[in-house]
């Protein structure tokens, strides 16, 4: 079994670095974050994940896992060192902030004096592999035997684990062929479950990632544009995405139409992709990417107006906001659509009572002007209208019935179009989504 270390601890690295141990490896895992180091060493994940805390626990209990702070004991104690810090949004800009890359990149050069591999998987501008792999060859004692391979990561929030163990596919950008055999045993067991291999340059290897993400972006845009329409001309917007769901062209996944995405990833990744395309001279080509996060952005300020359509007017209304997580599963509110509405309307007056599965704590650390309530019943208390905005699944067993007691006023908008009409009509509720028919005529 290989010795790894994986650089960075956030979803991607922690994730990475657990099911990697899992699989037999050996593994340690650095952060300069020492809090988070000493919360992780005892088995703690300081997000929500499904299945990553058991997973940890148990790769740390069986020896495989170690976490430090420690750059030596990452460069002596591995054989194959994954590159997983963040690359957000720059302040300020569009472009991605590299500050994470490059300080990792240097502080880690200087220390590697045998012959490794480094394995890129953030989520970078096109072009950075080849300056990391140049770098380390100039500035560490190992030089030429220092080897970079780009491996783009895809997985989903929600769905790290699975989608680490079972990924649906495995992209390898290389300039020596010699590393692809050793990244195949260190992912000998996706390959077993027969996950493709894809061998690439880095520049294709990077791009991959970037390309994923700005189609799936492309295609929930998309299908918001069409929920528009849907809404001027009575049509389904749902009926309309099964239909062409059915052509395996074009495939039903990621056709749901909403308050759109968010997250830590889609919304930054397609800006950071024009902004390289811009240096590169092909702006216009990836002009549409500002179009689809202008569809994207609308949807936030069409809930706020839908919302304003029903009550007449925000300010002094309660409003029952439902999710605050960019997507369920998940405790992540990085550019959470749901509590961007929230914000919104509370900014417009509202009261905001506003409720979470998971992601409360998160949203009471940032003192936002909003009421977080952990118990969602009490959430529903004196409500004029009620917005489901993160498709939780707990939301579609709630009981409207009861609910409908608390309220001062049965209204609920579904801004993920999922919520059952008939069962929340009969129980009394006027119930509108976006791009449905008989939406707006409700209100
Ligand atoms: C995404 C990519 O899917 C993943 O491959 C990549 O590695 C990281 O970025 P993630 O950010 O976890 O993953 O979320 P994803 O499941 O892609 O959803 C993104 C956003 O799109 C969410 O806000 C979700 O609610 C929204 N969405 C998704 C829709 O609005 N409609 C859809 O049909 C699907």
């Amino acid at each position: 079994m290989a010795r790894l270390s994986v650089i960075g601890t956030g979803y991607l690295g922690v994730t990475h670095a657990a099911c990697m141990a899992s699989l037999g490896h050996s593994v340690v895992a650095l952060d300069i974050d020492e809090v988070k180091i000493a919360a992780l060493s005892v088995g703690t994940v300081p997000f929500h994940e499904p299945e990553l805390p058991e997973l940890l626990q148990a790769s740390i209990a069986s020896g495989n896992l170690a976490f430090t702070s420690s750059w030596s004991d990452v460069a002596v104690g591995a054989d194959v060192h994954f590159l997983c810090v963040g690359t957000p949004q720059s302040a300020g800009s569009d472009a991605a902030d590299m500050g994470q890359i490059r300080a990792a990149v240097a502080t880690l050069a200087p220390l590697l004096s045998k012959p490794c591999i480094v394995v890129g998987k953030s989520t970078v501008p096109v072009g950075t592999a080849q300056w990391i792999a140049d770098y380390f060859e100039a500035n560490s004692p190992a030089g030429k035997d220092v080897h970079l391979v780009w491996n783009p990561e895809f997985l989903r929030e929600g769905f790290a684990v699975k989608d680490t163990l079972y990924p649906d596919r495995i992209v390898l950008g290389v300039s020596h062929s010699s590393d692809v055999e050793v990244l195949r045993e260190v992912y000998a067991s996706a390959l077993k479950n027969d996950a493709p291999l894809i061998s690439t340059d880095y520049a294709t290897a990077e791009l991959v990632k970037v390309a994923a993400n700005a189609f799936l972006a492309t295609k929930i845009s998309f299908i918001n544009a069409f929920a528009d329409l849907a809404d001027k001309v009575g049509a389904d917007v749902g009926t309309l995405a099964d239909a062409i769901g059915h052509d395996s062209r074009i495939g039903r996944r990621f056709l749901n139409a909403g308050i759109g995405f968010g997250g830590g990833c889609l919304p930054k990744d397609i800006r950071a992709l024009q902004a390289r395309a811009n240096e590169l001279g092909l702006g216009e080509q990836f002009e549409f990417l500002k179009n689809v996060d202008s569809v994207n952005k609308s949807r936030r300020a069409r809930m706020v107006e839908l919302a304003r359509e029903a009550l007449g007017s925000i300010d002094g209304k309660t409003i029952t906001i439902l999710g605050a997580a960019f997507k369920p599963d998940s405790d992540d509110i990085r550019d959470s659509p749901a509590l961007d509405i929230a914000l919104a309307l509370a900014n417009s007056g509202a009261a905001v009572q506003l409720h979470d599965p998971v992601a409360l704590p998160q949203v009471r650390a940032r003192n936002l002007p909003v009421t977080a309530i952990d118990d969602v019943s009490e959430a529903f208390a004196n409500a004029d209208l009620v917005l489901h905005l993160t498709e939780w699944k707990n939301y579609r067993d709630l009981n409207p019935a009861t609910l409908g007691e608390k309220v001062s006023c049965k209204r609920i908008i579904d801004g993920r179009n999922v919520l059952d009409r008939e069962v929340w009509s009969n129980a009394g509720w006027h119930i509108t989504y976006l791009g449905k028919p008989g939406s707006l005529a409700a209100l």
